[in-house]
């Protein structure tokens, strides 16, 4: 179950206008990026009250402390005070650093989300962390507030790019797979286009809001939503650092197929259900090809995950799908002749 808070619409700039119409703002303010402002902000800018658009460059390079800059600067130039409200309309980026921006502005005035992207739908509007990326170390500065409100429209969807859309849609198979063997059926047996994507995006986001309900600041629970993201993290880290191009969902994909395989050597997971996962996550998003030689360089990356204590690596595995278990200690080895395993797997 979703809160009043998180709506799924599909009507948003009807829900929009009603909502502003309730809240009398002293001004309002939207961000958007030059993708956003193109193709989503056509679809409320006539139903809108007067407002200022902010437009940003779109991009994780810029999700930074001289874009926040500009933000607060567009906010100070048309006199927003503390009753102002920030509309933010875009994907991760956006909603991360401009409900940052939101939550800093004069000790933090109320901010609205409109995820755009099927991940900001699914994972990134959805509790409540904001932040920035600084000096090259990713969300390092931020903290944890909750927007006003959060509309969830999947028709911003229709003009996504197809890499975007596979790239969310590798939290929405770690969502499924951790949390609900029916579901994963239901989606296994679609491609990416044949998806039903309000039911989907419902799911997703009410599974995720029930996991950061229950634990908000990640001390318990909330690990479980780092499934596939152990190796994924360190596949995307050591990637980018060679200056090869992955979305993070082509990294999570293949850390959680290399996390399943983990499962099965330690009979958390059936021969039968990792080939279900396997097969499907192969299908979809290919394979990442690797040399012998990354595989030590990400191995070797997987000890700096942040989840680990002390020497121990510590991994969310799957219980059968369906289920998982958070703190799960792994070895290098095991990380290693999984990541040998994918390596040599035939798509
Ligand atoms: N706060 C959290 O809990 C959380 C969770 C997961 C990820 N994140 C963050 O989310 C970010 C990634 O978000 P993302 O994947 O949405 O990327 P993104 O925000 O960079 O968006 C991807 C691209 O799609 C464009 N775009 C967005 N919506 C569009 C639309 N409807 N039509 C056409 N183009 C559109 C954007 O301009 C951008 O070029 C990362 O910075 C990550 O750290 C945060
Ligand atoms: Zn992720």
């Amino acid at each position: 179950m979703l809160p009043e808070t998180i709506r799924i619409t599909n009507s948003p700039a009807a829900d929009l206008q009603q909502f502003l119409a309730q809240k009398k703002y002293s001004s309002i303010h939207l961000l958007t990026d030059e993708n956003t402002r193109k193709h989503c902000y056509p679809l409320l800018e006539a139903q809108l009250p007067p407002h200022h658009v902010i437009v940003i460059k779109s991009g994780e390079q810029h999700k930074t402390i001289e874009t926040c800059t500009t933000v607060w600067e567009a906010l100070t130039n048309s006199q927003a005070d503390r009753h102002a409200v920030l509309i933010v309309l875009g994907g991760g980026v956006l909603g991360d650093l401009g409900g940052f921006c939101a939550a800093t502005y004069k000790r933090g005035i109320d901010f609205i989300l409109l995820p755009t992207t099927l991940l900001a739908q699914v994972d990134a509007s959805i509790g409540g962390k904001l932040g920035i990326d600084f000096n090259h170390f990713k969300n390092h500065i931020g903290l944890f507030k909750q927007p006003t409100l959060n509309l969830l429209f999947s028709g911003f969807l229709n003009t996504l790019p197809e890499v975007e859309m596979r790239s969310g849609f590798a939290e929405v198979i770690k969502h499924t797979v951790i949390s609900d063997r029916k579901m994963w059926e239901i989606i296994r047996r679609k491609s990416l286009t044949e998806q039903d994507w309000p039911t989907i995006i419902r799911h997703s986001a009410a599974f995720k809001y029930s996991v950061i309900k229950e634990d908000p600041y990640e001390k318990n629970l909330r690990k479980i939503l780092n499934a596939g993201h152990t190796i994924g993290h360190a596949i995307e880290s050591h990637l980018l650092s060679v200056n090869r191009s992955i979305t993070h969902g082509e990294a999570v994909a293949a850390g959680l197929i290399c996390e399943f395989k983990i499962a099965v050597e330690k009979k958390c997971l059936s021969e039968e259900e990792f080939e279900e996962v396997k097969t499907y996550i192969l299908k979809l998003f290919g394979k990442i090809s690797l040399e012998e030689s990354d595989i030590k360089e990400i191995t070797s990356l997987c000890i700096q995950d942040k989840k680990n204590k002390g020497n121990r690596i510590l991994c969310v595995l799957p219980n059968g799908i369906g289920k998982a278990q958070w703190d799960v200690e792994i070895t290098l080895d095991q990380i290693e002749s999984s990541l040998s395993f994918y390596r040599l797997l035939q798509t």
